[in-house]
Parts: structure tokens; C-alpha cells; sequence
């Protein structure tokens, strides 16, 4: 178990200010010192300073739609139990119970009213409230003040699009506040049909040694490794283009750190990638009329593929054959990257589907994902070879000896001033401005959240809004 110690005070905080002041100057050159790639104190400031004071992404709306529907969940280091209570409110409760701490529950995902420690019994309602517990009056005689000792509950919970978030800090913005005009874009990526998206899966779980934010950046803006550690997709027939495909992409950047590549794929393929290529039985049932013209145009010819909000959650929609020599049909693709320990992370998965979407478009859409970017995946296993030895990178004494620093400083590549959306429309990937951007958002909150601590978590009983 990785053993956690805060860095908010004395030589551990001086080294994180130290840190921070340096890789603000050395950004301002394109380039980020090493060891923002893996340090251990780093991390443990990223799990006091970030985890617990942002949203974080945890489940969808149509992985617990029934009252009593729960799933386990991860914020940062912790455990959480995400459970639509009897009233059909969502909570998101710390996975420990009040008494000793011990684990309280050990299921994945189920239906449950209550939930039962396994250690000395104490019980709690799906909403978190303390119930009862073993020999209540020989043990307690009525000394236990049960409003007390409710679980621990995320005093912030929203939902946008059914994808659920949280927070532990009282003081962030809204949801919507917090995405700020990459709602705008996921308006476009998610809501093309009123009834919205379905998790067709539970989502796969692998680990990865390599640093949580090498896949959160990757997505943010990479489109240049593709035509090199993608490669083999070309090499082995499965997919063509490869090696050009980074000359179609475009950036779209927004505030807080959250920034989406594109893709222009009716370049590539004519009218068959408009619509990221989705076939006409889903064009014929998407609507799509509460769109701008702007989205609408966008989503024509060079729609979002790959993004990040920050910190963590990562969405991935691309027309990719489900076999080799099959038709390329676009998958949604929701993913988190799960900050384990310095240099190790747990990539979550999840694919999708747009609940209107007939079984059969759905079976192959899922295997069309699970093909490229499940955990066995072609792309995947490239993505996560190659980030494990930047993991390497940043451990290595020799670069910590010499300061090493990576670079992100292509040619500037300046966003298009005719552009009429929210954000900023970058007309080609170079450049790496959007890694720039999550980067400085990252330094920022490791400094504006220093010294912020949890103590703002409620305890149970109180309400926690949807
Ligand atoms: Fe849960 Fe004792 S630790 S009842
Ligand atoms: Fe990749």
C-alpha cells in the first residue's frame, strides 16, 4: 500500500514551490523539467493539492440507474462508493467506516439499500446515514449519536451529460462553471441525441507504470506521436494513413487546463468522415438541431477526436475498423487516468454508445474501440510502451543530475483569429501549445491549493446535491 505523507509544510513545501518556479520558467522556453513525470513528493502534493480540491470524473448516470445502484470508484488515493440512494439522489461516500476504518464495501458494482461493515457490523443507508449497529444498548447504551457518524460524503456532486463528477473541496465552482466552454464542445461530442450515452461495459482496469499524467497529456493534445508509435496499425494493414494522419489535426483549446485535438476527416475521406464517420443509420437518427453553426460545422469536417478535462478524464472517438480489412465505424471511447503512486497509474476505460444506436451498430462500435484502445489494444499497447520509459526518464539519476529538461517547443503555432467559437481553434497540431496549457493549469493549482486541506468534507447526513 503506498503510504501517504502530506508536503504541506516545511522542507517537502519549500521543494514543491522550488519545483514549481522552475518549471514555470522553463515552460515559458517549451520545456518541462523531468521529474514533473514522476517524483514522490510531487505526487503526494498532486493527491493533497489537485485530487481533493477539483471535480473528478466517477460513473455515468446509466452505470446506477436504478435507486440503490452503486459502483467503486477512485478519487485520487481514495476509495469511493458512488450509490443512487432510495430518493434517487446520487452520493458519493468514502469506501471506511466511522467505527475502525475498515473497508465496507467489497463489491465492484451491485444494488444495495445498505451497506454492512464486515468488521464489527455497523450499518449505513445507501445515502450514507448511520443505522445501527451489533448489541446496540449493551455496547453504546444510547451513547452513540448517530447524526455523528454517517459516512463521509463528497459535499459536491453534478452531473453533465450523465457523466458524474465530484469534488471534496466546498469552494469549487460549479461543474458547468468549472468545464467552462468545453461544455460547449462536449455538448457537441455527447449530446447527439436526447436520450445520450450508454456505458456499454463496466470499465476495464489495468495498471501502467508510468505517470498518471503522461495519458492525461497525450490526450490533451499529442497528435504527433501517431504517425510514429502508431505505425504498426499501417505496417500491419489494420489501418491506413497513419503516417499522415498528425497534417489533419487541428487544436481546440479552452480555459482550466482542457483542451480537445481534431481531426479533419472529411479531408481524408469525403463525405463518409463527416460525422466522424458514423454510418447513416446513426446519422439518420441523431438530432442534432439545438447545434450552433459553428458546432455543426465543426463536427462536419474536423471533429473533436481526443481530449482531457482536467485533470484526469479523457474521451476518444475515431472511425477505426473492428477488424482488420473491416469498415471503419467511430467508437466513444471514456477513459481516466488513475494516479496509483509516483510512476504508477491505473487506466480506466470505458466504450459507449448513444442509447438510440440499434445492438448490432453497438456490438461493432465496442469492438471497434476494444480493437484499437481496449487494454489489449494495438494503440493502446503503443501509447503505454513508450510512456512507461518516461516514467524511466524521470527517475533516472543521471537527468535528475543534469536537470534535464523535455521539450514542448515546436514552431508556434498561433490559433485562427477568424475562428467564431468559444476557445481557441488551432489550424494545425504544432506547436504543443494545448500540453503547454495543462501544464501551467497543473502548476497552478499545486500553488493555489497549498496548504488547503480536507477538513471541508461533510460528514454524513448532510445533503449532497445532483
Ligand atoms: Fe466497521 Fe468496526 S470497523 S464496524
Ligand atoms: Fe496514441
Amino acid at each position: 500500500m503506498y503510504k501517504f505523507n502530506s508536503v504541506n509544510q516545511g522542507d517537502d513545501a519549500r521543494y514543491i514551490n522550488e519545483l514549481c518556479d522552475r518549471a514555470e520558467t522553463a515552460l515559458e522556453q517549451g520545456l518541462l523539467p523531468v521529474e514533473l513525470l514522476c517524483d514522490d513528493k510531487l505526487f503526494r502534493a498532486e493527491m493533497e493539492r489537485i485530487f481533493t480540491n477539483t471535480w473528478i470524473f466517477l460513473a455515468h448516470d446509466s452505470e446506477i440507474p436504478n435507486n440503490g445502484d452503486f459502483v467503486l470508484r477512485r478519487m485520487g488515493l481514495d476509495q469511493v462508493i458512488v450509490a443512487r440512494d432510495n430518493s434517487g439522489v446520487v452520493n458519493v461516500m468514502l469506501n471506511h467506516c466511522r467505527h475502525r476504518g475498515s473497508e465496507l464495501c467489497h463489491e465492484d458494482q451491485g444494488n444495495a439499500s445498505h451497506f454492512k461493515c464486515p468488521y464489527h457490523g455497523w450499518v449505513y443507508k445507501n445515502n450514507g446515514d448511520w443505522v445501527t449497529a451489533p448489541h446496540l444498548q449493551d455496547a453504546y447504551g444510547g451513547r452513540l449519536d448517530e447524526k455523528q457518524w454517517g459516512l463521509l460524503k463528497a459535499p459536491k456532486v453534478e452531473s453533465f451529460h450523465g457523466f458524474i463528477f465530484a469534488s471534496l473541496s466546498e469552494e469549487v465552482p460549479s461543474l458547468r462553471d468549472y468545464l467552462g466552454d468545453a461544455a460547449w464542445m462536449l455538448d457537441a461530442v455527447f449530446g447527439l441525441h436526447p436520450d445520450g450515452l450508454k456505458a456499454i461495459a463496466p470499465p476495464e482496469r489495468f495498471r501502467v507504470k508510468a505517470d498518471w499524467k503522461s495519458g492525461a497529456e497525450n490526450f490533451c493534445g499529442d497528435a504527433y506521436h501517431v504517425s510514429t508509435a502508431h505505425l504498426s496499425a499501417q505496417l500491419t494493414e489494420f489501418m491506413q494513413g497513419v503516417s499522415q494522419v498528425s497534417t489533419l489535426a487541428v487544436g481546440y483549446l479552452f480555459e482550466n487546463g482542457h483542451s480537445f485535438i481534431g481531426h479533419r476527416l472529411s479531408s481524408a475521406m469525403g463525405p463518409a468522415g463527416e460525422l466522424w464517420g458514423y454510418p447513416q443509420e446513426m446519422r439518420d437518427k441523431f438530432q442534432l438541431d439545438h447545434l450552433d453553426e459553428v458546432q455543426l460545422e465543426m463536427i462536419t469536417h474536423r471533429p473533436p477526436t481526443i481530449g482531457t478535462i482536467f485533470p484526469n478524464f479523457s474521451f476518444l472517438r475515431v472511425p477505426q475498423p473492428a477488424a482488420p480489412g473491416g469498415r471503419a465505424v467511430p467508437f466513444t471511447n471514456i477513459r481516466m487516468w488513475q494516479p496509483i503512486a509516483p510512476g504508477l497509474m491505473e487506466i480506466w476505460t470505458w466504450e459507449f454508445e448513444f442509447a438510440c444506436a440499434s445492438d448490432e451498430f453497438r456490438d461493432e462500435a465496442y469492438q471497434s474501440g476494444q480493437f484499437g484502445f481496449g487494454s489489449g489494444g494495438i494503440f493502446e499497447q503503443d501509447d503505454t510502451a513508450v510512456w512507461e520509459g518516461i516514467g524511466k526518464a524521470a527517475n533516472s539519476p543521471w537527468n535528475r543530475k543534469n536537470g534535464t529538461l523535455l521539450h514542448y517547443n515546436q514552431k508556434r503555432c498561433e490559433p485562427d483569429p477568424q475562428w467564431q467559437g468559444p476557445g481557441r481553434f488551432f489550424p494545425n497540431i504544432y506547436g504543443e501549445r494545448l500540453q503547454q496549457e495543462f501544464w501551467r493549469r497543473y502548476i497552478k493549482d499545486l500553488r493555489d491549493n497549498a496548504g488547503k486541506t480536507q477538513h471541508n468534507a461533510t460528514m454524513g447526513g448532510s445533503p449532497c446535491s445532483r
